[in-house]
């Protein structure tokens, strides 16, 4: 079972994105074309533990010579110590301008590997094997590629895109339910900019309690990455159009960084920076009805106690975020569901409302 989307980009890029539960064989007939006799991968240390025979099986009928760097668990591994350690491995085990490079695992494998694919020898050809929700439905798409800096999150990398994307859903079965969770917010959140019968979609799943089994889950994660896919296309270095995947990001970004990126996952803190986008949507004369997010607050199990800081600290910190120019804070609001706008605020008064309205939900 395996479909498929192309994905061009404006530089003329054309990859493939696979989906399907198992797809050894589309993986294995996809690496014929490399004439190299090794690859790199760098893989996850949670996949390479439980998953290896399913992607060493595709691999090694076409590859004399499997490299593998295994990436420590968790966000820490985005780091230029780490970075350094895979360009250092990937060099001397002998790279080559077209040894493609294999990561496996979530988006901070991915986001590290592309990062290393990008810059190792100018570039070497990348696959995509994501093995989180979030991965296959948000950071597996689009070449943002990067490792974090001790100033802020993803603030060194590139714009590198793959030579094709395979996401497996087989991988999802070993996926723990928080993590479900985490990349279930990107999921909803194409539901609320794009296409919003994916909320009703989740919820059927979501009764169905059928996390752990990715097939059923495989149409809603290919809808997920084709709204991607074609918000991308439009805007490959994120001049405009790619702002509305952020919606809900602005708020998120301060609530992770009020956890030390360590008490809130990503994706809880988008899980509620959509319901203060949604409220500040609504200061602002749009009617939507939170029950849209709200429906899925039990599987968050969520509280802001730890967020320290009052509503009004909290619109500071969004003005002076890194990203931020002139401190002046844009917000993706929207002015129905499925109608994502860019709003540069002037007044701050109705975010501070919406900070304090979403703090309320989760304390
Ligand atoms: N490049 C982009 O466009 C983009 C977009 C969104 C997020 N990101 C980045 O993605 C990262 C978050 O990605 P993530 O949520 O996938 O986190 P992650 O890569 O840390 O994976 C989450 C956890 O799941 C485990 N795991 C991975 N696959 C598994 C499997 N099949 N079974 C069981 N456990 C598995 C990992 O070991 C890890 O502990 C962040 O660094 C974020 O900045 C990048």
């Amino acid at each position: 079972m395996s479909d498929s989307i192309s994905v061009q980009t404006s530089t003329e890029d054309i990859y493939e994105l696979h989906f399907g539960y198992d797809l050894s064989a589309e993986l294995e007939e996809f690496v014929q074309h490399y004439g190299s006799a090794k690859a790199f991968l760098m893989v996850d240390a949670f996949v390479l533990k439980h998953h290896r025979t399913h992607f060493e099986k595709a691999l090694k009928s076409h590859f004399n010579e499997l490299h593998i760097f295994e990436v420590p668990r968790g966000e820490q591994a985005k780091n230029i110590e780490i970075y350094k350690q895979a360009v250092d491995f990937v060099l001397s085990e002998g790279a080559e301008r077209g040894t493609p490079l294999i990561a496996i695992g979530g988006g901070v494998t991915g986001d590290l590997s592309g990062f290393v694919a990008a810059t190792v020898l100018r570039g070497l050809p990348l696959i995509h094997i994501p093995t989180t929700l979030l991965a296959m439905v948000d950071s597996s798409i689009g070449g943002k590629t990067g490792i974090n800096h001790h100033t802020g999150k993803n603030l060194v990398g590139s714009f590198y895109q793959p030579a094709a994307v395979f996401a497996d859903v087989k991988y999802l079965e070993t996926l723990p339910e928080k993590e479900w969770v985490n990349g279930l917010s990107e999921v909803l959140k194409y539901g609320m900019i794009h296409s919003p019968e994916i909320l009703e979609q989740v919820n059927t799943l979501i009764k169905e309690n059928t996390f752990v089994d990715g097939k059923s889950w495989l149409p809603l994660i290919q809808q997920s990455a084709k709204i991607k896919v074609e918000i991308v296309a439009e805007d490959v270095l994120e001049a405009g159009k790619r702002a509305f995947l952020n919606f809900g990001h602005t708020f998120a970004h301060v609530i992770e960084k009020q956890g030390d990126y360590k008490l809130y996952s990503h994706g809880e803190a988008v899980y509620a920076g959509m319901i203060a986008a949604v409220h500040a949507s609504n200061s602002l004369g749009a009617n939507i009805d939170l029950s849209n997010l709200m429906q899925f607050k039990p599987l968050y199990k969520l509280n802001l106690n730890e967020v320290k800081a009052s509503p009004e600290e909290l619109v500071y910190l969004m003005k002076t975020d890194k990203k931020v120019k002139d401190e002046q804070i844009q917000l993706i609001l929207l002015k129905e569901l499925s109608s994502p706008y860019v709003y540069k605020v002037s007044d701050t008064a109705f975010v501070q409302r919406a900070w304090e309205h979403t703090l309320n939900i989760f304390t």
